[in-house]
């Protein structure tokens, strides 16, 4: 998602008390930040927001770090939640190619991965949030337990990322082709910006996938 530039954007962040103006001094001290022992999940590309201000509000014993490229879009998920008090809720401005910067070995339990560009171009492959490198450096700040949860409207990223998470000695689980025909198997799925526009036009593929 490129939202047009926006003036001052990152000055606008700063601003606010979701916003974590130098991640990369909290790697191994994220516990720090939320004050408490919570296991952390993370959203990587998170666009407007939805998604995690949502879940954040639903599971107060769970931290939140929703992670955009982009400083001008990430305005945009603090703006729909700067007037609520959601302390389990942080936002950064990280480039998903440097996570281990940001994240000590072991430090996250969940990694979300919803509706990802897919760089559909072959040469482009390098580029998708699923592809090799990008999965060695989630397995590396994954712990034990940790588990990367995959929506997607595309089927061919879908298959790639299928494809990836073998290779890349992966174990997949509850697989669905088409996520809003099986809700009564995921009452919890909680829909993103994408996903409530994207599902009414076309299936929407979820998995899990676990390091081995
Ligand atoms: C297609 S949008 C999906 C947004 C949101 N997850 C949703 O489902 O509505 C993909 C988002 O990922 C962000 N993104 C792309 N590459 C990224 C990267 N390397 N690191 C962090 N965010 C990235 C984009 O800026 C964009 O906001």
């Amino acid at each position: 998602m490129r939202l047009r530039n926006v003036k001052n954007a990152r000055e606008r962040l700063i601003d606010n008390h979701y916003f974590i103006e130098e991640p990369i001094n909290n790697k191994g001290l994220w516990h720090k930040v939320f004050g408490n022992d919570n296991p952390i999940h993370i959203e990587i590309g998170c666009g407007k927001g939805q998604f995690m201000a949502t879940l954040s509000k639903l599971n107060p014993d769970i931290n939140y770090i929703a992670i955009e490229k982009f400083d001008s879009v990430l305005l945009r998920a603090e703006e729909k939640i700067k007037d609520e008090d959601i302390p389990n809720l942080r936002l950064c401005i990280i480039d998903a190619g440097s996570i281990c910067d940001y994240f000590e070995l072991g430090e996250i339990d969940r990694i979300y991965l919803n509706f990802s560009d897919p760089w559909p171009k072959k040469h482009h492959a390098k580029r998708r949030l699923t592809s090799p490198l990008f999965l060695e450096s989630y397995r590396k700040i994954l712990n034990k337990d940790g588990e990367i949860h995959f929506k997607t409207d595309n089927r061919g990223l879908f298959e790639y990322s299928l494809e990836m998470f073998n290779e890349c000695n992966y174990s997949i689980k509850n697989i669905s082709l088409d996520l809003h025909k099986d809700l009564e198997k995921y009452p919890f799925n909680i829909t993103t910006e994408f996903e409530d526009k994207w599902s009414k036009l076309g299936p929407i593929y979820r998995l899990e996938a676990k390091p081995r």
